[in-house]
C-alpha cells in the first residue's frame, strides 16, 4: 500500500515511513532488498506448482509471472548500471543472505526466455498484453527460482562492492551524490516488488475462492508455522462490540474546513514520479464519514434494490452490472439456510435478512460476512452507486488525503491527529 504525503508536517512523514522503503544508505538498501525478496518467497511458498502458472482472470497474473517479472526489473537495474549478465557468481556471498529455496544451479538469464516478462516498459520492447500472461508459462517455475537466485547474487555482490567503495571514500558525499541514481533505482525495485506482493495476494484470493473444498485454500506460510492450522490467519481486530471509541463514531461525519492544502511528496526519501511535483490545491469545506462503510451498510444498499435501480449508477457502470448480472460485490455469495453449512466457520443466521446470508471465501476459508468489517472488493462503480444511495458522494483524491492526514485509526482508538499533537486542525465531528 502506498500513501502519498501531504507535505510540511511531521505527521505525514511518519505515515510515509510506515508504508515505503526509504533507505538512506547502501547497508539499508541491501537489508531492504533481502527482506523484500524473502517476503515474496514466503508468499509464494504455499502454492503448488500447478497453481503457480495459472492466470485466473484478465486483471491478474500468474504467480510465477510475478516472481519472474520483479526479478527481470532488477536485471534491468543491473544492466542500467553496467553490470553484465554472465554467470560468474560471487563465492563470497553466503546462501544465508538470499532465498535459495533449495535451488542450486544458477542460470545465466541469456539461457532463459525472458521475453514474456515486460509489462509496460516501451524502452524494452516486446510488451506482452496482460491478458496473455497465462498463455506463456515461461520461464518455468524452476527456471524462475534459479533466475531469482542468479539476480539476487548479482545485486548483493554489486551493493557490497558499492558499500566498500563508499566506506573507503574520504569524501563520502561526493561518491554518494554520484550514486544517488543507483539508490533510487534500488528503492524503486524494492517498492515495485512490494507492489507485486500486494498484487499476488489479491490474485491468490481470486484464484482460490473458486474452490469449495476447504483443503483448496491459500494459507500464508507464517500462519502455518505459528499455529500449524488453517485458522492461523489473524482475525480482524475490530469486531462487533469491540472498540468503544470506534462504535461511538459509527455513522458520524467530520467537517473539514476549506482552504489551500499541499498535495504530493516533498520528503527526502523514495516516492514515485506520479507523486511529483508537490502542488497546492484548494478545497471547499466538506464533510466526510468518520469510519469506513461497513459490510452491514452495503447489505442494506443491496436489500434496498441498489443493484436493480439504474438511478444510482453511472451509465457505463450500469452497463457492466447488466452485462455481468451483478448483484453484490466480488466474492459475495447469497446463501439460504442449509447451503454450505458444512464449510462455513461462523454459522450464525440473521433472521432480519429473511434467512439469506452472505458468505465469501478468503484466506480464512468460507465464512459469513461480518457486518461490522469495512466493505472491500467493491469497484469504483459500486462505491459510487452506494454513495448516491446513501445521499452522499465519493470524496476527491485531495479530499480523501486531507482526511487521512487528519484522522487515524491507531491501536483500535479513533482520534483526531491534530488534537493529539496539540494543534487542532479545526475538524469537527458532526
Ligand atoms: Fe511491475
Amino acid at each position: 500500500m502506498r500513501i502519498q504525503g501531504l507535505s510540511n508536517t511531521q505527521n505525514s512523514n511518519n505515515i510515509l515511513k510506515n508504508y515505503t522503503l526509504c533507505s538512506n544508505n547502501f547497508d539499508d538498501l541491501l537489508s531492504d532488498f533481502i527482506r523484500v525478496r524473502k517476503k515474496t518467497i514466503e508468499l509464494f511458498k504455499p502454492l503448488k506448482v500447478e497453481d503457480a502458472v495459472v492466470q485466473s482472470s484478465i486483471f491478474g497474473s500468474p504467480p510465477n509471472w510475478h516472481l519472474a517479472h520483479v526479478t527481470w526489473f532488477f536485471q534491468k537495474v543491473l544492466e542500467k548500471h553496467g553490470i553484465k549478465m554472465h554467470n560468474d557468481c560471487d563465492s563470497n556471498i553466503s546462501d544465508g543472505d538470499i532465498n535459495n529455496n533449495g535451488t542450486t544451479s544458477r542460470h545465466d538469464p541469456s539461457q532463459i526466455n525472458l521475453k514474456y516478462l515486460n509489462s509496460y516498459y516501451q524502452r524494452y520492447g516486446n510488451i506482452l498484453p496482460k491478458s496473455e500472461r497465462g498463455k506463456f508459462p515461461r520461464p518455468t517455475v524452476r527456471q524462475t527460482l534459479e533466475y531469482r537466485l542468479f539476480i539476487e547474487r548479482k545485486i548483493i555482490s554489486f551493493l557490497k562492492e558499492k558499500i566498500k567503495e563508499y566506506s573507503l571514500d574520504k569524501e563520502p558525499s561526493s561518491l554518494g551524490s554520484l550514486l544517488e541514481g543507483l539508490k533510487y533505482d534500488m528503492m524503486l525495485g524494492n517498492n515495485h516488488e512490494m507492489q507485486h506482493q500486494e498484487l499476488m495476494i489479491y490474485d491468490f484470493q481470486h484464484y482460490f475462492q473458486r474452490f469449495e473444498d476447504p483443503s483448496d485454500n491459500y494459507i500464508p506460510v507464517k500462519a502455518l508455522t505459528q499455529q500449524e492450522g488453517r485458522t492461523g490467519v489473524d482475525q480482524p481486530r475490530i469486531r462487533q462490540g469491540g472498540s468503544r471509541e470506534i462504535v461511538t463514531e459509527l455513522g458520524k461525519m467530520v467537517e473539514i474546513p476549506g482552504g489551500i492544502y499541499e498535495l504530493g511528496f516533498n520528503g527526502k526519501g523514495f516516492c514515485y514520479d506520479n507523486e511529483l511535483p508537490e502542488h497546492k490545491v484548494y478545497l471547499q469545506s466538506y464533510k466526510i464519514d468518520v469510519t469506513p462503510v461497513t459490510n452491514g451498510d452495503f447489505i442494506r444498499f443491496i436489500e434496498d434494490g441498489g443493484y436493480r435501480d439504474y438511478g444510482y449508477w453511472l451509465a457505463d457502470g450500469w452497463e457492466l452490472i447488466k452485462e455481468n448480472a451483478l448483484e453484490a460485490p466480488l466474492y459475495w455469495v447469497p446463501t439460504k439456510k442449509g447451503e454450505y453449512d458444512h464449510n462455513i466457520s461462523n454459522n450464525n443466521y440473521d433472521s432480519s435478512t429473511g434467512g439469506t446470508k452472505w458468505i465469501k471465501k478468503d484466506f480464512r476459508g468460507i465464512h459469513e460476512i461480518n457486518k461490522d468489517e469495512p466493505v472491500v472488493n467493491v469497484s469504483y462503480y459500486e462505491a459510487d452507486a452506494y454513495a448516491r444511495w446513501a445521499g452522499k458522494r465519493l470524496p476527491t483524491e485531495a479530499e480523501w488525503k486531507r482526511r487521512q492526514l487528519g484522522m487515524m485509526l491507531c491501536k483500535e482508538k479513533l482520534f483526531i491527529l491534530g488534537e493529539t499533537e496539540g494543534h487542532s486542525l479545526n475538524m469537527r465531528i458532526c
